[in-house]
Protein backbone atom coordinates (compact mmCIF):
# COMPACT_ATOMS: atom_id res chain seq x y z
CA UNK A 1 0.00 0.00 0.00
CA UNK A 2 1.20 3.37 -0.64
CA UNK A 3 0.52 6.37 1.24
CA UNK A 4 0.05 9.53 -0.64
CA UNK A 5 -0.42 13.02 0.78
CA UNK A 6 -0.49 15.26 -2.34
CA UNK A 7 -3.35 15.70 -4.00
CA UNK A 8 -1.34 15.83 -7.32
CA UNK A 9 0.71 13.21 -7.08
CA UNK A 10 -2.46 10.91 -6.49
CA UNK A 11 -4.67 12.63 -9.38
CA UNK A 12 -1.54 11.55 -12.15
CA UNK A 13 -1.16 8.01 -10.25
CA UNK A 14 -4.98 7.72 -10.85
CA UNK A 15 -5.13 9.24 -14.61
CA UNK A 16 -2.72 6.60 -15.76
CA UNK A 17 -4.52 3.35 -14.31
CA UNK A 18 -7.56 5.25 -16.00
CA UNK A 19 -5.40 5.37 -19.41
CA UNK A 20 -4.76 2.22 -19.10
CA UNK A 21 -8.05 0.59 -18.82
CA UNK A 22 -8.03 0.19 -14.98
CA UNK A 23 -10.81 0.69 -12.64
CA UNK A 24 -10.62 2.99 -9.32
CA UNK A 25 -12.71 2.77 -6.10
CA UNK A 26 -12.50 5.35 -4.00
CA UNK A 27 -13.86 5.21 0.08
CA UNK A 28 -14.05 8.72 1.55
CA UNK A 29 -13.56 8.71 5.70
CA UNK A 30 -12.53 10.50 8.54
CA UNK A 31 -10.55 8.10 9.57
CA UNK A 32 -11.18 6.49 12.72
CA UNK A 33 -12.14 3.32 10.86
CA UNK A 34 -14.13 0.83 12.05
CA UNK A 35 -16.09 -2.46 10.57
CA UNK A 36 -18.58 0.05 9.09
CA UNK A 37 -15.72 1.87 7.00
CA UNK A 38 -14.63 -1.65 6.20
CA UNK A 39 -17.36 -3.01 4.51
CA UNK A 40 -17.06 -0.10 2.18
CA UNK A 41 -13.25 -0.74 1.50
CA UNK A 42 -14.04 -4.67 0.78
CA UNK A 43 -16.78 -3.39 -1.32
CA UNK A 44 -14.48 -1.28 -3.57
CA UNK A 45 -11.86 -3.73 -3.28
CA UNK A 46 -14.37 -6.69 -4.85
CA UNK A 47 -15.30 -4.39 -7.27
CA UNK A 48 -12.78 -2.67 -9.21
CA UNK A 49 -8.58 -3.20 -10.13
CA UNK A 50 -7.71 -0.21 -7.42
CA UNK A 51 -9.03 1.24 -4.41
CA UNK A 52 -7.84 4.55 -2.92
CA UNK A 53 -9.25 5.64 0.47
CA UNK A 54 -9.33 8.90 2.10
CA UNK A 55 -8.85 9.92 5.32
CA UNK A 56 -9.08 13.40 6.61
CA UNK A 57 -10.91 15.03 8.99
CA UNK A 58 -12.67 17.95 6.60
CA UNK A 59 -12.42 21.56 8.39
CA UNK A 60 -14.98 23.32 6.78
CA UNK A 61 -18.30 20.50 7.62
CA UNK A 62 -17.92 21.28 11.02
CA UNK A 63 -19.31 23.90 12.81
CA UNK A 64 -18.20 26.38 14.88
CA UNK A 65 -19.14 24.69 18.00
CA UNK A 66 -18.96 20.82 17.06
CA UNK A 67 -16.49 18.32 17.55
CA UNK A 68 -13.49 18.89 14.74
CA UNK A 69 -10.80 19.39 17.39
CA UNK A 70 -11.73 16.33 19.70
CA UNK A 71 -12.50 14.03 16.32
CA UNK A 72 -10.68 10.56 17.48
CA UNK A 73 -7.38 10.54 14.53
CA UNK A 74 -5.64 7.05 15.62
CA UNK A 75 -3.92 7.54 12.29
CA UNK A 76 -1.22 4.41 12.87
CA UNK A 77 -4.10 2.04 13.48
CA UNK A 78 -6.27 2.88 10.28
CA UNK A 79 -2.87 2.90 8.24
CA UNK A 80 -3.00 -1.30 9.92
CA UNK A 81 -6.58 -1.53 8.87
CA UNK A 82 -5.71 -0.50 5.11
CA UNK A 83 -2.99 -2.58 4.53
CA UNK A 84 -5.06 -5.54 6.29
CA UNK A 85 -7.88 -4.86 3.42
CA UNK A 86 -5.95 -4.40 0.80
CA UNK A 87 -5.92 -0.59 -0.03
CA UNK A 88 -4.21 0.40 -2.68
CA UNK A 89 -3.55 4.16 -2.01
CA UNK A 90 -4.17 5.85 1.50
CA UNK A 91 -4.65 9.37 0.48
CA UNK A 92 -3.71 11.22 3.66
CA UNK A 93 -4.00 15.28 2.45
CA UNK A 94 -3.35 18.41 4.91
CA UNK A 95 -5.33 21.13 5.05
CA UNK A 96 -2.27 23.12 3.87
CA UNK A 97 -2.26 20.87 0.50
CA UNK A 98 -6.20 20.11 0.37
CA UNK A 99 -7.25 23.65 0.93
CA UNK A 100 -4.34 26.20 0.37
CA UNK A 101 -4.69 29.59 0.79
CA UNK A 102 -7.69 31.68 -0.11
CA UNK A 103 -9.67 28.63 -0.95
CA UNK A 104 -13.30 30.19 -2.14
CA UNK A 105 -14.97 27.72 -4.47
CA UNK A 106 -17.46 25.78 -2.43
CA UNK A 107 -20.63 23.45 -3.76
CA UNK A 108 -24.06 23.15 -2.43
CA UNK A 109 -26.35 20.90 -2.98
CA UNK A 110 -29.44 23.57 -2.49
CA UNK A 111 -32.55 22.33 -0.49
CA UNK A 112 -31.17 19.08 0.38
CA UNK A 113 -28.84 20.11 2.46
CA UNK A 114 -31.02 22.71 4.59
CA UNK A 115 -33.17 20.10 5.76
CA UNK A 116 -32.90 17.20 8.46
CA UNK A 117 -29.15 17.66 9.54
CA UNK A 118 -28.90 20.61 8.01
CA UNK A 119 -31.32 22.31 10.41
CA UNK A 120 -28.88 22.28 13.12
CA UNK A 121 -25.80 22.24 11.08
CA UNK A 122 -26.35 25.21 8.39
CA UNK A 123 -23.00 24.50 6.54
CA UNK A 124 -22.45 20.55 7.43
CA UNK A 125 -23.52 19.69 3.78
CA UNK A 126 -21.88 22.00 1.67
CA UNK A 127 -18.70 21.25 3.55
CA UNK A 128 -19.62 17.68 2.88
CA UNK A 129 -19.89 18.29 -0.80
CA UNK A 130 -16.99 20.28 -1.43
CA UNK A 131 -14.70 17.93 0.19
CA UNK A 132 -15.75 15.15 -1.88
CA UNK A 133 -15.75 16.89 -5.12
CA UNK A 134 -12.47 17.63 -4.39
CA UNK A 135 -12.03 13.79 -3.71
CA UNK A 136 -13.62 12.95 -7.00
CA UNK A 137 -11.71 15.16 -9.11
CA UNK A 138 -8.11 14.09 -7.41
CA UNK A 139 -8.94 10.30 -7.89
CA UNK A 140 -11.42 10.42 -10.84
CA UNK A 141 -12.96 7.36 -9.48
CA UNK A 142 -15.03 4.93 -11.55
CA UNK A 143 -17.12 4.39 -8.46
CA UNK A 144 -17.18 5.76 -4.67
CA UNK A 145 -18.47 4.35 -1.76
CA UNK A 146 -21.05 5.86 1.03
CA UNK A 147 -22.34 4.41 4.10
CA UNK A 148 -26.45 4.32 4.28
CA UNK A 149 -25.73 5.30 7.84
CA UNK A 150 -25.16 8.61 7.10
CA UNK A 151 -28.14 8.34 4.55
CA UNK A 152 -28.82 12.06 3.74
CA UNK A 153 -24.94 12.50 2.97
CA UNK A 154 -25.55 9.54 0.47
CA UNK A 155 -28.72 11.17 -1.23
CA UNK A 156 -26.92 14.51 -1.45
CA UNK A 157 -23.71 13.06 -3.22
CA UNK A 158 -26.03 11.45 -5.65
CA UNK A 159 -27.71 14.12 -6.32
CA UNK A 160 -24.51 16.54 -6.68
CA UNK A 161 -22.99 13.67 -8.86
CA UNK A 162 -25.89 14.02 -11.12
CA UNK A 163 -26.28 17.58 -11.49
CA UNK A 164 -22.50 18.46 -11.89
CA UNK A 165 -22.18 15.30 -14.73
CA UNK A 166 -19.37 13.88 -12.48
CA UNK A 167 -18.38 10.19 -14.08
CA UNK A 168 -18.53 8.41 -10.84
CA UNK A 169 -20.52 5.80 -9.62
CA UNK A 170 -21.79 6.67 -6.47
CA UNK A 171 -22.74 3.39 -4.23
CA UNK A 172 -24.38 2.97 -1.61
CA UNK A 173 -23.63 0.28 1.41
CA UNK A 174 -25.97 -1.41 4.04
CA UNK A 175 -25.46 -0.01 7.63
CA UNK A 176 -22.82 -1.62 10.06
CA UNK A 177 -24.35 -2.15 13.29
CA UNK A 178 -22.82 -3.80 16.45
CA UNK A 179 -24.63 -6.93 17.89
CA UNK A 180 -26.66 -5.03 20.34
CA UNK A 181 -28.07 -3.10 17.22
CA UNK A 182 -26.26 0.52 17.52
CA UNK A 183 -24.73 1.71 14.35
CA UNK A 184 -21.12 1.79 14.45
CA UNK A 185 -19.24 5.36 14.27
CA UNK A 186 -15.94 6.76 14.94
CA UNK A 187 -18.44 8.88 17.63
CA UNK A 188 -19.52 6.24 19.47
CA UNK A 189 -15.99 6.62 21.66
CA UNK A 190 -17.69 9.48 23.35
CA UNK A 191 -20.40 7.46 24.56
CA UNK A 192 -19.63 6.29 28.24
CA UNK A 193 -20.41 2.16 28.45
CA UNK A 194 -24.04 2.99 30.01
CA UNK A 195 -25.04 5.70 27.30
CA UNK A 196 -24.32 3.48 24.71
CA UNK A 197 -26.34 0.65 26.47
CA UNK A 198 -28.92 3.19 26.76
CA UNK A 199 -28.41 4.24 22.48
CA UNK A 200 -29.36 0.58 21.49
CA UNK A 201 -32.98 1.47 22.02
CA UNK A 202 -32.40 4.08 19.20
CA UNK A 203 -32.12 0.68 16.89
CA UNK A 204 -35.12 -0.87 18.39
CA UNK A 205 -37.12 1.82 17.94
CA UNK A 206 -36.72 1.91 14.40
CA UNK A 207 -37.05 -1.84 13.90
CA UNK A 208 -40.26 -1.01 15.77
CA UNK A 209 -41.32 1.55 12.93
CA UNK A 210 -40.23 -0.57 10.35
CA UNK A 211 -42.47 -3.34 10.93
CA UNK A 212 -45.56 -0.80 11.67
CA UNK A 213 -44.47 0.87 7.77
CA UNK A 214 -44.40 -2.68 6.35
CA UNK A 215 -47.96 -3.82 7.72
CA UNK A 216 -49.78 -0.65 6.59
CA UNK A 217 -49.73 1.11 9.44
CA UNK A 218 -50.76 5.22 9.02
CA UNK A 219 -47.56 6.85 9.28
CA UNK A 220 -48.36 9.97 11.62
CA UNK A 221 -49.33 7.09 14.06
CA UNK A 222 -45.81 5.32 13.00
CA UNK A 223 -43.95 8.65 13.85
CA UNK A 224 -45.73 9.45 16.80
CA UNK A 225 -44.77 5.99 18.49
CA UNK A 226 -41.30 6.03 16.91
CA UNK A 227 -40.88 9.43 19.06
CA UNK A 228 -42.32 7.79 21.75
CA UNK A 229 -40.18 5.09 22.45
CA UNK A 230 -36.79 7.02 21.53
CA UNK A 231 -38.05 9.36 24.45
CA UNK A 232 -38.02 5.95 26.38
CA UNK A 233 -34.21 6.32 26.36
CA UNK A 234 -32.67 7.77 29.49
CA UNK A 235 -31.05 11.22 28.87
CA UNK A 236 -32.25 11.62 25.27
CA UNK A 237 -33.63 14.06 23.68
CA UNK A 238 -34.92 14.41 20.09
CA UNK A 239 -33.48 16.33 17.15
CA UNK A 240 -35.81 15.10 14.65
CA UNK A 241 -37.71 12.45 13.91
CA UNK A 242 -38.74 12.16 10.38
CA UNK A 243 -40.46 10.06 7.93
CA UNK A 244 -39.70 10.74 4.12
CA UNK A 245 -39.53 9.36 0.70
CA UNK A 246 -36.28 7.21 0.58
CA UNK A 247 -35.37 8.25 -3.18
CA UNK A 248 -36.04 12.10 -2.95
CA UNK A 249 -36.03 12.65 0.42
CA UNK A 250 -39.41 14.62 -0.02
CA UNK A 251 -41.70 14.41 2.94
CA UNK A 252 -44.28 11.52 2.81
CA UNK A 253 -47.78 12.79 3.07
CA UNK A 254 -48.16 11.46 7.36
CA UNK A 255 -52.10 11.64 7.70
CA UNK A 256 -52.52 9.12 4.24
CA UNK A 257 -52.79 5.98 4.81
CA UNK A 258 -49.38 4.59 3.70
CA UNK A 259 -49.81 3.33 0.55
CA UNK A 260 -47.70 4.31 -1.75
CA UNK A 261 -48.98 7.17 -4.24
CA UNK A 262 -46.96 6.77 -7.43
CA UNK A 263 -44.30 4.53 -8.76
CA UNK A 264 -41.18 6.17 -7.05
CA UNK A 265 -42.75 6.86 -3.74
CA UNK A 266 -42.51 3.10 -2.43
CA UNK A 267 -39.76 3.37 -0.06
CA UNK A 268 -39.85 5.07 3.43
CA UNK A 269 -36.97 6.08 5.15
CA UNK A 270 -37.32 6.70 8.97
CA UNK A 271 -34.51 8.68 9.86
CA UNK A 272 -33.51 10.05 13.69
CA UNK A 273 -31.08 12.61 15.09
CA UNK A 274 -30.98 12.17 18.75
CA UNK A 275 -28.91 13.19 21.76
CA UNK A 276 -27.80 11.01 24.23
CA UNK A 277 -26.38 12.86 26.89
CA UNK A 278 -24.01 15.43 24.76
CA UNK A 279 -23.72 13.06 21.76
CA UNK A 280 -25.82 13.34 18.48
CA UNK A 281 -26.44 9.92 16.81
CA UNK A 282 -28.14 9.33 13.82
CA UNK A 283 -29.60 6.54 12.77
CA UNK A 284 -32.64 5.06 9.78
CA UNK A 285 -34.35 2.12 8.27
CA UNK A 286 -36.05 2.01 5.30
CA UNK A 287 -39.10 0.47 4.64
CA UNK A 288 -41.39 -0.24 1.40
CA UNK A 289 -44.84 1.05 1.55
CA UNK A 290 -47.63 -2.19 2.10
CA UNK A 291 -49.26 -1.72 -2.07
P1 LIG B 1 -17.03 9.10 8.06
O1 LIG B 1 -17.99 9.44 9.12
O2 LIG B 1 -15.66 8.67 8.43
O3 LIG B 1 -17.69 7.98 7.18
C1 LIG B 1 -17.06 7.53 6.01
C2 LIG B 1 -18.02 6.61 5.29
O4 LIG B 1 -18.29 5.46 6.09
C3 LIG B 1 -19.39 7.30 5.02
O5 LIG B 1 -19.83 6.98 3.73
C4 LIG B 1 -20.26 6.67 6.10
O6 LIG B 1 -21.64 6.64 5.76
C5 LIG B 1 -19.69 5.27 6.19
N1 LIG B 1 -20.05 4.65 7.46
C6 LIG B 1 -19.83 5.14 8.72
N2 LIG B 1 -20.37 4.33 9.64
C7 LIG B 1 -20.95 3.30 8.96
C8 LIG B 1 -21.68 2.12 9.35
N3 LIG B 1 -21.94 1.85 10.62
N4 LIG B 1 -22.12 1.30 8.38
C9 LIG B 1 -21.89 1.58 7.07
N5 LIG B 1 -21.20 2.66 6.64
C10 LIG B 1 -20.74 3.51 7.57
O7 LIG B 1 -18.98 10.48 6.25
C11 LIG B 1 -17.87 10.98 6.38
O8 LIG B 1 -16.84 10.37 7.07
C12 LIG B 1 -17.50 12.33 5.80
O9 LIG B 1 -18.62 13.17 5.79
C13 LIG B 1 -16.89 12.23 4.36
C14 LIG B 1 -17.88 11.62 3.35
C15 LIG B 1 -15.59 11.41 4.39
C16 LIG B 1 -16.53 13.66 3.86
O10 LIG B 1 -15.63 14.28 4.70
Amino acid sequence: MKIIKLPGQLQKICFDLIKKGKTVGLVPTMGALHAGHISLIKKSVSQNDFTVVSVYVNPIQFGPNEDFNKYPRPIENDIKICKENKVDFLFLPTNETLYGKNFSTYVNVENLSQIMCGVTRPIHFRGVATVVTKLLNIAQADRAYFGMKDYQQYIIIKKMVEDLNIRTKIIGCPIVREKTGIALSSRNTYLSAEAKAEANGIYRALCEAKKEIAAGKKLDAVKKNLEKNILKIKDAKIDYVELRNADTLEPVFLSKPSKPSAKNDKKVLAAVAVKVGNVRLIDNIVERLKS
